[in-house]
């Protein structure tokens, strides 16, 4: 049965709903949720769901020992990340091999990188005239937006789009598959 940590950096409305997804299920369990922010709204959403919540300031995103210890410490053995923005530290790439994963709300390796994460993606998407945005789920390396990709969708944008119409349709994409895709890469394990 995988033990899921959630990073998440702000709402975590996709967290919340990864979670909701495997409510009531014995296969699947989320013992913790992880943010560099205090204040982010995550925290709420975690309480809500009585799912454990904790905050690491930056500097222990940078190293990774502590981090990896709380982990550790909840025995565990995938990370889901779920609109976190800090980098991964090396120290949980090498403890997870291949069990760490990212969603990114654009159709990669188009809109990704350092500095390209939530409204910036959709307003860069937006400036340059795309017909379609997305979602890209995709393996965890040491650098932004560049491990392997293991799904995509796509959805079309209108001319009279805004931002906020493209994030609102990228949102539906991440919900409606980021669960799916964590179930089969992680089921019978
Ligand atoms: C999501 O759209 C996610 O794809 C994005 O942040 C948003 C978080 O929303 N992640 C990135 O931009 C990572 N580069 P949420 O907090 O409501 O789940």
């Amino acid at each position: 049965m995988p033990r899921i940590a959630l990073f998440a950096s702000g709402s975590g409305s996709n967290a919340e709903n990864i979670i909701r997804y495997f409510e009531g299920r014995a296969d699947f369990s989320f013992p913790l949720v992880v943010s560099n922010r205090a204040d982010a709204y995550v925290h709420e959403r975690a309480k809500a769901l009585g799912v454990p919540s904790v905050t690491f300031p930056r500097e222990d995103f940078v190293d990774g020992t502590r981090v990896l210890e709380r982990l550790q410490a909840e025995r565990v053995d995938a990370v889901v990340l779920a609109g976190f923005l800090l980098r991964v530290p090396q120290v949980l790439i090498d403890a997870f091999p291949g069990r760490i994963v990212n969603i990114h709300p654009a159709l990669l390796p188009k809109f990704g990188g350092k500095g390209m994460y939530g409204h910036h993606v959709h307003e860069a998407v937006k400036a340059a005239g795309e017909t379609e945005s997305g979602i890209t789920i995709h393996h965890v390396n040491g650098q932004y937006d560049e491990g392997d990709i293991i799904f995509q969708a796509r959805c079309p944008i209108s001319p009279d789009d805004t931002p906020d119409d493209i994030a609102r349709k990228v949102h539906e994409l991440e919900y409606e598959h980021y669960p799916q895709v964590i179930e089969q890469l992680w089921e019978n394990s």
